[in-house]
C-alpha cells in the first residue's frame, strides 16, 4: 500500500517537473519569437508630423489627423524663426548659402513604431521649409511610407516632392497633397478626396473627370485667368492655352502660361483654376 502511494507521488512528481520544464521552454519560444519581430508592437495608426511657422501647414495637419485618426507632432526648431515674413526670409537664405540647417528639439514620437508618416511644410524658395531639410538629414526613413503635405503661396508640392526623394532613397515618398495658403479653409473636402482615393483611409468618391485637350485661351478664358491671379502678389504670366472639366462643384481649367524670369528666360507653368458654382475665380496651384 505504502509502495503504490509512493508510486503514485512519483508519477505526480515526474508530471509536475514535465510540465514545469514545458512551460519554461514555451515561455523561452515566445520570448525568442517576440525578439526576432524587433519587439516593438507597431502602431496601426499614421504619424502626421509637421512643421509651420504662421499656422497655415498647421491647419492642414490637424484636418489630416482628424481624418486619418493618425498621431501628431510638430516639428521645432531649438532657435524658432521669427515668424515675420522678412525675417525669415533673410535666416532661411543665409542657412541654405551656408549649407547650415537649423537644430530641432528631439522628437516625442518613435519613429520606429510608424509604416505611413504624413509630413507636412511650408514651401520656402520652392522646397520644403528648412526645419525639414535637418529632419531629412537626421531621419533616413527607411523602409517608410512617406506622405508629403505642404502650403504654399503659389505652388510647390511637385519640386518639394522630387526634392523629397532625392534626400531620401530608402523611403517611398508618395504623391502628396499641397494647398495654397489663402484656401487652406478648401482643404478638408480635398483632403477627404485625397485619402479616399488613395486608400489612406476607407471610402469612395465620385472619380473627377480628364481635362479637355488644351486649346488657344479665349478672350472670355483669359478674363478668368486674370480674375484668378492678377491680385496675386507676383506675376504669374499669360495664359496660352487652357484645358476644362466640368465638376459638381464648378468648373477646373487647366492653363498654361508664359513667363519672364528676372533673368529674362522665358518659361512656362501649368497654373490650376477653379470657379465654384457661383464663386469667384481662384487659382489652386501653380506647377514649375
Ligand atoms: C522664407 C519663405 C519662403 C517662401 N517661399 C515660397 C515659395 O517659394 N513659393 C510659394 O508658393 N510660397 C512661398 N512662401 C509662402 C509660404 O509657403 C506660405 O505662406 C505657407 O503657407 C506658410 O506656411 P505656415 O503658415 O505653415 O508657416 C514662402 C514663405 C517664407 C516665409
Amino acid at each position: 500500500m505504502l509502495s503504490l502511494n509512493r508510486f503514485f507521488v512519483t508519477i505526480f512528481a515526474v508530471k509536475y517537473l514535465i510540465q514545469r520544464i514545458m512551460t519554461k521552454i514555451l515561455l523561452s519560444l515566445a520570448a525568442v519569437a517576440l525578439l526576432a519581430t524587433g519587439c516593438t508592437k507597431k502602431s496601426e495608426k499614421a504619424l502626421v508630423l509637421y512643421y509651420s511657422e504662421t499656422g497655415s501647414t498647421e491647419s492642414v495637419a490637424q484636418e489630416l489627423q482628424k481624418q486619418l485618426g493618425a498621431d501628431i507632432e510638430k516639428i521645432e526648431a531649438v532657435v524658432p524663426y521669427s515668424g515675420n515674413f522678412q525675417e525669415t526670409i533673410e535666416r532661411s537664405r543665409r542657412e541654405m548659402q551656408n549649407g547650415e540647417t537649423p537644430a530641432l528639439k528631439p522628437l516625442k514620437s518613435k519613429l520606429a513604431n510608424y509604416d505611413v508618416i504624413f509630413v507636412g511644410y511650408p514651401i520656402w524658395f520652392g522646397t520644403y521649409a528648412m526645419p525639414i531639410a535637418t529632419l531629412v538629414k537626421e531621419n533616413d526613413f527607411e523602409g517608410k511610407t512617406i506622405v508629403p503635405f505642404c502650403t504654399f503661396g503659389s505652388g510647390g508640392l511637385k519640386s518639394s516632392t522630387e526634392a523629397l526623394r532625392k534626400a531620401l532613397p530608402k523611403a517611398t515618398v508618395k504623391t502628396g497633397y499641397g494647398v495654397r495658403a489663402a484656401r487652406v479653409a478648401a482643404a478638408g473636402k480635398e483632403l477627404d478626396r485625397f485619402l479616399k482615393e488613395n486608400g489612406y483611409v476607407a471610402g469612395t468618391v465620385e472619380p473627377l473627370p480628364d481635362y479637355s485637350a488644351q486649346q488657344p485661351v479665349t478672350d472670355e478664358e483669359a478674363a478668368i485667368f486674370d480674375a484668378a491671379c492678377s491680385n496675386y502678389q507676383f506675376p504669374l504670366g499669360t495664359p496660352v492655352t487652357v484645358g476644362k472639366r466640368s465638376t459638381a462643384d464648378g468648373t477646373d481649367y487647366k492653363f498654361t502660361a508664359k513667363s519672364q524670369g528676372m533673368d529674362g528666360t522665358e518659361s512656362t507653368s501649368t497654373i490650376y483654376v477653379t470657379v465654384g458654382k457661383g464663386a469667384k475665380p481662384e487659382f489652386t496651384e501653380v506647377v514649375r
